[in-house]
């Protein structure tokens, strides 16, 4: 079969689907599926690596902590009795957050499920759930978020789904299937936050160049939740004290909410 061009945008163009290679056992499987070994086994390697130095960088030397908590007490997103999942947790930098802030609130019954590709990330994240006693509440899992079959039974139904800075790890082009498949795990009425770098000149040479992202435009974003078949997706400000995050492109949040069926 001929092989076809890859056209330079994956957000455009021809349907990706259509467009194969040959292993070398001579079964055609489709290119875009070896993109996204290669992409998952480039973070793999890399978040392997720098596991500690991610943890002392955006933890301990530039803490991102507050500004979830922020924004998090401001869309008052935790109530009791609900089921969140953190994709691509890494070191637990978001439900680090919100499993305090639950307790903090006097919320009851609430279970987190993280899951990332990486684990040494999750060894970091599992550290802390240990001295925090919060083995009951906390599970965590390795996890390729483009294998979302995979995973058991119980990790669905979720109220919350949120995700920071790991969707930037899927090529472009699967993006749309790694954001359909999160919210395939929503139950009816829950609701998605995405935390997605922004492509600005210092984003570019900070996460894209140093941490290897792929960085995005609102309306790169607009199509890629259009092709997930999201609905009611909404572009939301940081809350005072940071708008600059969100009004300079720096970051971009989306939430989007499962319809009732
Ligand atoms: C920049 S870190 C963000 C971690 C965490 N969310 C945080 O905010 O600190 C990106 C994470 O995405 C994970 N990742 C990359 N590709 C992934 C995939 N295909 N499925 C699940 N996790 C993935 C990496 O292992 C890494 O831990």
């Amino acid at each position: 079969m001929a092989e076809l061009e890859i056209p330079e945008s994956p957000l455009e163009g021809a349907d990706p689907l259509a467009v194969t290679k040959r292993t070398q056992a001579g079964a055609a499987v489709p290119e875009e599926e070896e993109m996204e070994r290669a992409a998952a086994t480039m973070a793999r390697k890399l978040f392997n690596k720098r596991a500690p130095i991610y943890d002392f960088l955006f933890r301990k030397l530039i803490d991102f902590a507050p500004v979830f908590r922020d924004f998090f007490y401001d869309r008052d997103l935790l109530t009791s009795d609900m089921k969140v999942l953190d994709a691509g947790a890494g070191t637990g930098l978001l439900t680090r957050v919100l499993y305090p802030m639950a307790r903090e609130k006097g919320l009851s019954n609430i279970t987190f499920h993280a899951f990332d590709l990486t684990q040494a990330m999750l060894d970091v994240f599992d550290d802390w759930i240990r001295k925090e006693g919060a083995e009951e509440a906390v599970s965590t899992r390795v996890q390729d978020v483009l294998h979302l079959e995979t995973l058991p039974e119980a990790w669905g139904d979720y109220d919350l789904v949120v995700t920071v800075a790991m969707l930037e790890y899927i090529p472009r082009r699967s993006l749309h299937k790694a954001v359909a498949g999160l919210l395939g795990r929503l139950k009816p009425g829950g609701k998605m936050v995405l935390f997605l770098s922004g492509r600005t000149p210092l984003m570019r040479f900070f996460l894209g160049w140093l941490w290897r992202s792929n960085l995005y435009t609102r309306p790169e974003l607009d199509v890629v939740f259009a092709k997930a078949g999201a609905t009611n997706v909404e572009y939301l400000p940081f809350p005072v004290g940071r708008p600059y995050l969100t009004r300079g492109g720096y970051m971009l949040v989306v939430e989007t909410t499962r319809p009732l069926e």
